[in-house]
Protein backbone atom coordinates (compact mmCIF):
# COMPACT_ATOMS: atom_id res chain seq x y z
CA UNK A 1 0.00 0.00 0.00
CA UNK A 2 1.51 3.15 -0.79
CA UNK A 3 -0.44 5.07 1.91
CA UNK A 4 -0.79 3.96 5.33
CA UNK A 5 -2.60 5.10 8.20
CA UNK A 6 -0.51 5.53 11.50
CA UNK A 7 -2.67 5.77 14.79
CA UNK A 8 0.42 6.37 16.95
CA UNK A 9 -0.36 9.42 18.06
CA UNK A 10 -4.12 9.10 17.83
CA UNK A 11 -4.29 6.20 20.16
CA UNK A 12 -5.52 8.34 23.59
CA UNK A 13 -8.25 10.23 21.49
CA UNK A 14 -9.82 7.61 19.59
CA UNK A 15 -10.17 3.96 20.47
CA UNK A 16 -10.36 0.91 18.12
CA UNK A 17 -13.79 0.65 19.94
CA UNK A 18 -14.97 3.80 18.47
CA UNK A 19 -13.70 3.36 14.76
CA UNK A 20 -15.47 -0.05 15.01
CA UNK A 21 -18.54 0.96 16.18
CA UNK A 22 -19.14 3.00 12.67
CA UNK A 23 -19.05 -0.38 10.63
CA UNK A 24 -22.29 0.22 9.93
CA UNK A 25 -22.14 4.10 8.93
CA UNK A 26 -20.06 3.04 6.69
CA UNK A 27 -21.12 -0.22 4.96
CA UNK A 28 -23.94 2.34 4.38
CA UNK A 29 -21.69 4.79 2.84
CA UNK A 30 -19.68 2.03 0.95
CA UNK A 31 -22.84 1.00 -0.68
CA UNK A 32 -23.70 3.87 -1.79
CA UNK A 33 -20.28 4.99 -3.82
CA UNK A 34 -20.10 1.01 -5.20
CA UNK A 35 -24.07 0.54 -5.73
CA UNK A 36 -24.47 4.25 -6.70
CA UNK A 37 -27.28 4.41 -4.48
CA UNK A 38 -26.77 7.96 -2.98
CA UNK A 39 -27.62 11.59 -3.76
CA UNK A 40 -25.00 13.04 -6.86
CA UNK A 41 -24.61 8.92 -7.92
CA UNK A 42 -24.03 10.42 -11.40
CA UNK A 43 -20.58 11.84 -10.09
CA UNK A 44 -19.34 8.69 -8.97
CA UNK A 45 -17.29 7.60 -12.45
CA UNK A 46 -13.83 8.82 -10.74
CA UNK A 47 -14.14 5.19 -8.98
CA UNK A 48 -13.34 3.40 -12.24
CA UNK A 49 -11.68 6.11 -13.92
CA UNK A 50 -8.62 4.39 -13.06
CA UNK A 51 -9.17 1.29 -14.91
CA UNK A 52 -12.33 2.64 -17.22
CA UNK A 53 -10.85 5.24 -18.91
CA UNK A 54 -10.85 6.35 -22.75
CA UNK A 55 -7.99 4.86 -24.06
CA UNK A 56 -8.12 6.32 -27.74
CA UNK A 57 -8.12 9.92 -25.92
CA UNK A 58 -5.17 8.87 -23.37
CA UNK A 59 -2.66 8.05 -26.06
CA UNK A 60 -4.39 11.55 -28.07
CA UNK A 61 -2.79 13.41 -24.55
CA UNK A 62 -0.33 11.09 -24.80
CA UNK A 63 0.68 12.65 -28.33
CA UNK A 64 -0.29 16.65 -27.68
CA UNK A 65 1.76 16.49 -25.18
CA UNK A 66 4.98 15.91 -27.11
CA UNK A 67 3.64 18.09 -29.55
CA UNK A 68 3.26 20.89 -27.23
CA UNK A 69 6.31 20.01 -25.65
CA UNK A 70 8.15 20.40 -29.46
CA UNK A 71 6.46 23.36 -29.98
CA UNK A 72 6.58 25.59 -26.82
CA UNK A 73 8.93 27.38 -24.03
CA UNK A 74 5.85 28.41 -22.37
CA UNK A 75 2.42 26.27 -21.91
CA UNK A 76 -0.19 28.36 -19.95
CA UNK A 77 -3.07 25.94 -18.41
CA UNK A 78 -5.99 28.28 -18.06
CA UNK A 79 -8.67 26.85 -14.97
CA UNK A 80 -9.77 27.22 -11.71
CA UNK A 81 -10.46 24.73 -8.90
CA UNK A 82 -11.00 21.38 -9.70
CA UNK A 83 -10.02 22.56 -13.57
CA UNK A 84 -6.18 23.15 -12.66
CA UNK A 85 -5.07 22.44 -8.99
CA UNK A 86 -4.82 18.14 -9.14
CA UNK A 87 -2.26 18.72 -12.53
CA UNK A 88 -0.14 21.73 -10.09
CA UNK A 89 -0.40 19.40 -7.49
CA UNK A 90 0.92 16.88 -9.32
CA UNK A 91 3.98 18.85 -10.81
CA UNK A 92 5.06 20.34 -7.70
CA UNK A 93 4.43 17.05 -5.75
CA UNK A 94 6.29 14.68 -8.12
CA UNK A 95 8.77 17.42 -10.44
CA UNK A 96 9.37 20.22 -7.75
CA UNK A 97 7.79 23.42 -6.81
CA UNK A 98 10.22 24.89 -8.59
CA UNK A 99 9.54 23.26 -11.44
CA UNK A 100 10.02 26.54 -13.87
CA UNK A 101 13.35 26.89 -12.77
CA UNK A 102 15.02 23.44 -13.21
CA UNK A 103 16.87 22.86 -16.18
CA UNK A 104 14.44 21.00 -18.28
CA UNK A 105 13.69 19.88 -21.74
CA UNK A 106 10.10 20.71 -21.21
CA UNK A 107 8.13 23.91 -20.75
CA UNK A 108 7.66 26.12 -18.00
CA UNK A 109 4.38 25.79 -16.71
CA UNK A 110 2.23 28.83 -15.76
CA UNK A 111 -1.31 28.53 -14.12
CA UNK A 112 -3.49 31.56 -15.26
CA UNK A 113 -7.48 31.92 -14.75
CA UNK A 114 -7.78 31.19 -11.43
CA UNK A 115 -8.24 34.55 -10.10
CA UNK A 116 -9.29 38.04 -11.98
CA UNK A 117 -6.53 39.74 -10.62
CA UNK A 118 -5.20 42.35 -13.31
CA UNK A 119 -1.41 41.84 -11.92
CA UNK A 120 -1.15 38.10 -11.64
CA UNK A 121 -2.76 38.14 -15.17
CA UNK A 122 -0.22 40.25 -17.09
CA UNK A 123 2.92 38.99 -15.44
CA UNK A 124 2.15 36.10 -17.21
CA UNK A 125 1.54 37.92 -20.16
CA UNK A 126 4.61 39.39 -19.88
CA UNK A 127 6.66 36.50 -18.93
CA UNK A 128 5.41 35.08 -22.68
CA UNK A 129 7.24 38.19 -24.06
CA UNK A 130 9.42 36.51 -27.12
CA UNK A 131 8.67 32.92 -26.45
CA UNK A 132 6.59 30.30 -28.06
CA UNK A 133 3.26 29.54 -26.29
CA UNK A 134 0.74 27.20 -26.33
CA UNK A 135 -2.40 27.12 -24.15
CA UNK A 136 -4.73 24.57 -22.60
CA UNK A 137 -7.82 25.91 -21.37
CA UNK A 138 -9.87 23.70 -18.58
CA UNK A 139 -13.17 23.98 -17.95
CA UNK A 140 -15.93 21.33 -17.67
CA UNK A 141 -18.62 23.97 -17.87
CA UNK A 142 -17.02 25.62 -19.91
CA UNK A 143 -19.12 29.23 -18.44
CA UNK A 144 -16.71 29.96 -15.86
CA UNK A 145 -15.75 33.79 -16.01
CA UNK A 146 -12.35 33.61 -14.82
CA UNK A 147 -10.85 31.10 -16.74
CA UNK A 148 -12.66 32.64 -20.12
CA UNK A 149 -11.45 35.96 -18.90
CA UNK A 150 -7.99 34.64 -19.29
CA UNK A 151 -8.41 32.45 -22.31
CA UNK A 152 -10.12 35.86 -23.88
CA UNK A 153 -6.97 37.24 -23.06
CA UNK A 154 -4.34 34.79 -24.45
CA UNK A 155 -6.23 33.85 -27.34
CA UNK A 156 -5.88 37.63 -28.58
CA UNK A 157 -2.14 37.18 -28.13
CA UNK A 158 -1.66 33.82 -30.02
CA UNK A 159 -3.92 34.89 -32.86
CA UNK A 160 -1.66 38.28 -33.01
CA UNK A 161 0.99 36.43 -32.71
CA UNK A 162 1.04 33.77 -35.05
CA UNK A 163 -2.66 34.28 -36.80
CA UNK A 164 -5.35 32.30 -36.35
CA UNK A 165 -4.36 29.46 -38.47
CA UNK A 166 -1.19 29.66 -36.39
CA UNK A 167 -3.26 29.90 -33.18
CA UNK A 168 -5.76 26.74 -33.87
CA UNK A 169 -2.58 24.34 -33.85
CA UNK A 170 -1.51 26.16 -30.39
CA UNK A 171 -4.83 26.26 -28.31
CA UNK A 172 -6.11 22.88 -26.65
CA UNK A 173 -9.35 22.81 -24.52
CA UNK A 174 -10.72 20.40 -22.22
CA UNK A 175 -14.18 20.89 -21.66
CA UNK A 176 -17.44 18.75 -21.52
CA UNK A 177 -18.13 16.34 -24.71
CA UNK A 178 -21.02 18.32 -26.24
CA UNK A 179 -22.25 21.23 -23.92
CA UNK A 180 -21.25 24.45 -23.10
CA UNK A 181 -20.16 27.90 -24.60
CA UNK A 182 -16.41 26.62 -24.72
CA UNK A 183 -17.07 23.75 -26.40
CA UNK A 184 -18.91 25.57 -29.44
CA UNK A 185 -16.40 27.98 -29.74
CA UNK A 186 -13.73 25.11 -29.72
CA UNK A 187 -15.67 23.45 -32.47
CA UNK A 188 -16.46 26.21 -34.64
CA UNK A 189 -12.80 27.19 -33.90
CA UNK A 190 -10.82 24.00 -34.86
CA UNK A 191 -9.27 23.92 -31.71
CA UNK A 192 -8.23 20.47 -29.93
CA UNK A 193 -10.78 18.97 -27.31
CA UNK A 194 -10.35 16.56 -24.22
CA UNK A 195 -13.35 15.34 -22.76
CA UNK A 196 -13.89 15.84 -18.98
CA UNK A 197 -16.66 12.98 -18.46
CA UNK A 198 -20.07 13.49 -17.52
CA UNK A 199 -19.67 11.77 -14.72
CA UNK A 200 -16.94 13.04 -13.41
CA UNK A 201 -16.98 16.25 -11.38
CA UNK A 202 -14.59 19.53 -11.44
CA UNK A 203 -12.70 18.36 -7.96
CA UNK A 204 -12.39 14.44 -8.89
CA UNK A 205 -11.11 15.26 -12.05
CA UNK A 206 -7.30 15.32 -12.07
CA UNK A 207 -7.09 11.64 -13.98
CA UNK A 208 -9.33 12.84 -17.51
CA UNK A 209 -7.74 15.10 -19.39
CA UNK A 210 -8.14 18.05 -17.21
CA UNK A 211 -5.14 16.87 -14.54
CA UNK A 212 -3.37 14.52 -17.56
CA UNK A 213 -2.67 17.09 -19.82
CA UNK A 214 -0.72 19.14 -18.37
CA UNK A 215 1.08 16.64 -16.22
CA UNK A 216 2.16 14.85 -18.92
CA UNK A 217 3.23 18.26 -20.75
CA UNK A 218 5.46 18.62 -17.93
CA UNK A 219 6.98 15.04 -18.70
CA UNK A 220 5.67 13.34 -15.79
CA UNK A 221 4.55 9.14 -16.56
CA UNK A 222 1.09 9.81 -16.97
CA UNK A 223 0.64 5.79 -17.53
CA UNK A 224 2.46 5.79 -14.04
CA UNK A 225 -0.03 7.74 -12.15
CA UNK A 226 -2.76 5.75 -13.76
CA UNK A 227 -0.98 2.50 -12.43
CA UNK A 228 -1.01 3.76 -9.10
CA UNK A 229 -4.67 4.79 -9.02
CA UNK A 230 -5.50 1.90 -10.13
CA UNK A 231 -3.54 -0.20 -7.52
CA UNK A 232 -5.50 2.20 -5.28
CA UNK A 233 -9.13 1.32 -6.42
CA UNK A 234 -7.93 -2.63 -5.89
CA UNK A 235 -6.45 -2.19 -2.50
CA UNK A 236 -9.22 0.14 -1.24
CA UNK A 237 -12.34 -1.67 -2.67
CA UNK A 238 -12.90 -3.79 0.72
CA UNK A 239 -15.49 -2.11 3.41
CA UNK A 240 -13.10 -3.08 6.23
CA UNK A 241 -11.53 -0.23 8.32
CA UNK A 242 -8.78 -2.61 9.47
CA UNK A 243 -8.08 -3.77 5.59
CA UNK A 244 -8.84 0.03 4.25
CA UNK A 245 -7.10 3.05 5.67
CA UNK A 246 -9.16 5.87 3.38
CA UNK A 247 -12.29 4.07 5.06
CA UNK A 248 -10.29 4.25 8.56
CA UNK A 249 -9.52 7.86 7.99
CA UNK A 250 -13.12 8.76 6.42
CA UNK A 251 -14.17 7.45 9.72
CA UNK A 252 -11.65 8.89 12.28
CA UNK A 253 -12.77 11.90 10.70
CA UNK A 254 -16.19 11.55 11.89
CA UNK A 255 -15.51 11.00 15.26
CA UNK A 256 -13.28 13.89 15.78
CA UNK A 257 -15.86 15.99 13.81
CA UNK A 258 -18.73 14.88 16.31
CA UNK A 259 -16.40 15.74 19.48
CA UNK A 260 -15.74 18.71 18.66
CA UNK A 261 -13.07 19.26 15.97
CA UNK A 262 -14.24 20.79 13.56
CA UNK A 263 -10.97 22.33 11.87
CA UNK A 264 -8.62 19.91 10.22
CA UNK A 265 -4.74 20.62 8.96
CA UNK A 266 -3.13 18.80 6.46
CA UNK A 267 0.49 19.18 7.23
CA UNK A 268 3.61 17.89 5.03
CA UNK A 269 7.33 18.39 6.09
CA UNK A 270 7.92 18.82 2.29
CA UNK A 271 7.85 21.61 1.08
CA UNK A 272 6.65 20.06 -2.60
CA UNK A 273 3.09 19.00 -0.94
CA UNK A 274 1.71 22.53 -1.05
CA UNK A 275 -0.65 21.74 -4.02
CA UNK A 276 -1.34 18.74 -2.69
CA UNK A 277 -2.71 20.59 0.20
CA UNK A 278 -4.73 23.11 -1.97
CA UNK A 279 -5.85 19.98 -3.92
CA UNK A 280 -6.94 18.13 -0.99
CA UNK A 281 -8.71 21.54 0.36
CA UNK A 282 -10.79 21.51 -2.32
CA UNK A 283 -11.76 18.01 -2.49
CA UNK A 284 -12.98 18.06 1.22
CA UNK A 285 -13.77 21.42 1.12
CA UNK A 286 -16.31 21.22 -1.56
CA UNK A 287 -17.49 18.04 -0.67
CA UNK A 288 -17.98 17.99 2.72
CA UNK A 289 -19.19 21.71 3.75
CA UNK A 290 -22.76 22.36 3.11
CA UNK A 291 -26.10 21.63 4.88
CA UNK A 292 -24.30 24.01 8.07
CA UNK A 293 -22.00 21.08 8.10
CA UNK A 294 -18.30 19.66 7.14
CA UNK A 295 -15.10 19.91 8.24
CA UNK A 296 -12.94 22.99 7.92
CA UNK A 297 -9.84 21.89 5.62
CA UNK A 298 -6.74 24.20 6.47
CA UNK A 299 -3.26 23.14 5.84
CA UNK A 300 0.43 24.21 6.11
CA UNK A 301 3.85 23.11 5.43
CA UNK A 302 6.34 22.53 8.48
CA UNK A 303 8.66 23.61 9.76
CA UNK A 304 8.02 26.88 7.91
CA UNK A 305 4.39 26.85 9.11
CA UNK A 306 5.66 26.01 12.87
CA UNK A 307 7.16 29.59 12.96
CA UNK A 308 3.66 31.40 11.64
CA UNK A 309 0.72 29.12 13.16
CA UNK A 310 2.21 26.56 15.51
CA UNK A 311 1.39 28.83 18.55
CA UNK A 312 -1.98 28.78 17.60
CA UNK A 313 -1.98 24.65 16.92
CA UNK A 314 -0.49 24.16 20.11
CA UNK A 315 -2.43 26.62 22.61
CA UNK A 316 -5.41 28.05 20.68
CA UNK A 317 -9.41 27.23 20.79
CA UNK A 318 -8.58 23.22 20.97
CA UNK A 319 -11.41 22.47 17.75
CA UNK A 320 -7.97 21.28 15.48
CA UNK A 321 -6.56 18.22 14.35
CA UNK A 322 -4.26 17.29 12.05
CA UNK A 323 -3.55 14.56 9.14
CA UNK A 324 0.10 14.91 8.72
CA UNK A 325 1.86 13.38 5.66
CA UNK A 326 4.87 11.23 6.25
CA UNK A 327 6.85 10.84 2.84
CA UNK A 328 8.75 8.20 3.13
CA UNK A 329 10.85 8.20 0.04
CA UNK A 330 11.78 12.19 -0.55
CA UNK A 331 13.92 11.51 -3.26
CA UNK A 332 17.16 13.79 -1.97
CA UNK A 333 19.61 13.30 0.39
CA UNK A 334 21.47 16.36 1.86
CA UNK A 335 24.33 15.85 4.79
CA UNK A 336 24.68 18.06 7.39
CA UNK A 337 28.27 19.18 7.06
CA UNK A 338 31.01 19.46 10.19
CA UNK A 339 32.23 22.41 11.45
CA UNK A 340 35.50 21.53 12.66
CA UNK A 341 35.13 25.07 15.12
CA UNK A 342 31.86 24.74 15.78
CA UNK A 343 31.14 28.19 15.56
CA UNK A 344 27.18 27.74 15.62
CA UNK A 345 27.28 24.86 18.21
CA UNK A 346 25.64 22.42 15.92
CA UNK A 347 28.35 19.55 15.76
CA UNK A 348 26.21 17.62 17.36
CA UNK A 349 24.12 16.92 14.17
CA UNK A 350 26.98 16.90 11.90
CA UNK A 351 26.71 13.77 9.55
CA UNK A 352 23.00 13.93 9.86
CA UNK A 353 20.54 13.81 6.76
CA UNK A 354 18.65 16.03 6.50
CA UNK A 355 15.61 13.53 5.91
CA UNK A 356 16.34 12.29 9.11
CA UNK A 357 16.57 15.47 10.83
CA UNK A 358 13.07 16.32 9.88
CA UNK A 359 11.58 13.20 10.52
CA UNK A 360 12.81 13.91 14.44
CA UNK A 361 10.77 17.56 13.98
CA UNK A 362 8.10 15.29 12.59
CA UNK A 363 8.07 13.24 15.40
CA UNK A 364 8.71 15.75 18.20
CA UNK A 365 6.01 18.24 16.96
CA UNK A 366 3.36 15.01 16.67
CA UNK A 367 4.15 14.58 20.72
CA UNK A 368 4.28 18.22 21.34
CA UNK A 369 1.02 18.63 19.77
CA UNK A 370 -1.09 15.21 20.67
CA UNK A 371 -0.11 16.63 24.17
CA UNK A 372 -1.73 19.67 23.20
CA UNK A 373 -4.76 18.28 22.45
CA UNK A 374 -4.38 18.01 18.75
CA UNK A 375 -4.97 14.74 17.81
CA UNK A 376 -2.47 13.33 14.90
CA UNK A 377 -3.74 11.23 12.22
CA UNK A 378 -0.20 10.45 10.23
CA UNK A 379 -0.52 9.23 6.67
CA UNK A 380 2.72 7.86 5.84
CA UNK A 381 3.23 8.33 1.95
CA UNK A 382 5.99 5.78 -0.12
CA UNK A 383 8.03 8.22 -2.19
CA UNK A 384 7.09 11.57 -4.89
CA UNK A 385 6.48 8.76 -7.38
CA UNK A 386 4.30 8.75 -10.33
CA UNK A 387 2.28 6.12 -8.95
CA UNK A 388 2.41 7.13 -5.56
CA UNK A 389 0.59 10.10 -6.62
CA UNK A 390 -2.01 8.84 -8.05
CA UNK A 391 -2.44 6.41 -5.39
CA UNK A 392 -2.81 9.48 -3.52
CA UNK A 393 -5.05 10.95 -5.18
CA UNK A 394 -7.58 7.97 -5.44
CA UNK A 395 -7.26 7.07 -1.45
CA UNK A 396 -8.24 10.62 -0.97
CA UNK A 397 -11.35 10.69 -3.50
CA UNK A 398 -12.82 7.41 -1.53
CA UNK A 399 -11.99 8.92 1.82
CA UNK A 400 -13.98 11.98 1.20
CA UNK A 401 -16.87 10.53 -0.71
CA UNK A 402 -17.07 7.94 2.13
CA UNK A 403 -16.54 10.90 4.85
CA UNK A 404 -18.86 12.72 2.92
CA UNK A 405 -21.97 10.12 2.91
CA UNK A 406 -21.08 9.65 6.95
CA UNK A 407 -21.87 13.32 7.27
CA UNK A 408 -25.09 13.00 5.35
CA UNK A 409 -24.46 15.20 2.84
CA UNK A 410 -23.80 14.88 -1.02
CA UNK A 411 -19.97 15.03 -1.49
CA UNK A 412 -20.05 15.54 -5.22
CA UNK A 413 -22.74 18.96 -5.52
CA UNK A 414 -21.46 22.46 -4.64
CA UNK A 415 -24.39 24.51 -4.24
CA UNK A 416 -23.00 27.22 -2.03
CA UNK A 417 -20.50 28.74 -4.86
CA UNK A 418 -23.49 30.17 -7.57
CA UNK A 419 -24.22 32.53 -4.50
CA UNK A 420 -20.58 34.99 -5.24
CA UNK A 421 -21.19 34.30 -8.97
CA UNK A 422 -24.97 35.54 -9.17
CA UNK A 423 -23.80 38.65 -7.48
CA UNK A 424 -20.61 39.37 -9.28
CA UNK A 425 -22.89 38.87 -12.35
CA UNK A 426 -24.97 41.16 -10.99
CA UNK A 427 -22.34 44.08 -9.93
CA UNK A 428 -20.33 43.10 -13.18
CA UNK A 429 -23.39 44.81 -15.35
CA UNK A 430 -24.80 41.23 -16.97
CA UNK A 431 -27.68 41.92 -19.15
CA UNK A 432 -30.79 40.44 -17.33
CA UNK A 433 -33.66 41.77 -15.34
CA UNK A 434 -33.09 39.53 -12.30
CA UNK A 435 -29.36 40.33 -12.98
CA UNK A 436 -30.34 44.02 -12.64
CA UNK A 437 -32.72 43.98 -9.83
CA UNK A 438 -29.95 42.43 -8.06
CA UNK A 439 -27.28 44.72 -8.95
CA UNK A 440 -29.70 47.60 -7.35
CA UNK A 441 -29.92 45.97 -4.19
CA UNK A 442 -26.50 44.80 -3.87
CA UNK A 443 -25.31 48.74 -4.14
CA UNK A 444 -28.31 50.20 -2.15
CA UNK A 445 -26.21 48.07 0.59
CA UNK A 446 -23.03 49.16 -0.11
O1 LIG B 1 -15.30 20.77 -8.23
C1 LIG B 1 -15.86 21.53 -8.99
O2 LIG B 1 -16.76 21.16 -9.75
C2 LIG B 1 -15.45 22.98 -9.10
O3 LIG B 1 -14.52 23.36 -8.17
C3 LIG B 1 -14.90 23.27 -10.48
O4 LIG B 1 -13.77 22.50 -10.72
C4 LIG B 1 -14.54 24.75 -10.65
O5 LIG B 1 -15.60 25.56 -10.23
C5 LIG B 1 -14.25 25.05 -12.11
O6 LIG B 1 -15.36 24.77 -12.91
P1 LIG B 1 -15.25 24.59 -14.47
O7 LIG B 1 -14.30 23.50 -14.76
O8 LIG B 1 -16.64 24.27 -14.91
O9 LIG B 1 -14.77 25.91 -15.03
Amino acid sequence: MSVKLNDKFLKAFVSDEEISSYASALADAHEKIVNKTGEGSDFLGWQTLPFDYDKDEFERIKKAAARIRKSCDVFIVIGIGGSYLGARAAIEYIKSPNYNLLKKDTPNIYFAGNSISASALSEIVELCDGKDICVNVISKSGTTTEPAVAFRIFREMLEEKYGKDGARERIFVTTDKSRGTLKEFSDASGYETFVVPDNVGGRYSVLTACGLLPIAVAGINIDEIMNGAARAAKELSVCDVDKNDAYRYAVIRNILYKRGKSTEIMACYEPSFQYMNEWWKQLFGESEGKDNKGIFPASVIYSTDLHSLGQIIQEGVRNIFETVVDIKDTGRSLIIPNDPNNVDKLNFISGIDLNEANKKAFIATAFAHSDGDVPNIVLEVESRREDCYGYMVYFFELACAASGYMLGVNPFNQPGVEAYKKNMFALLGKPGEENEQRRKELEARL
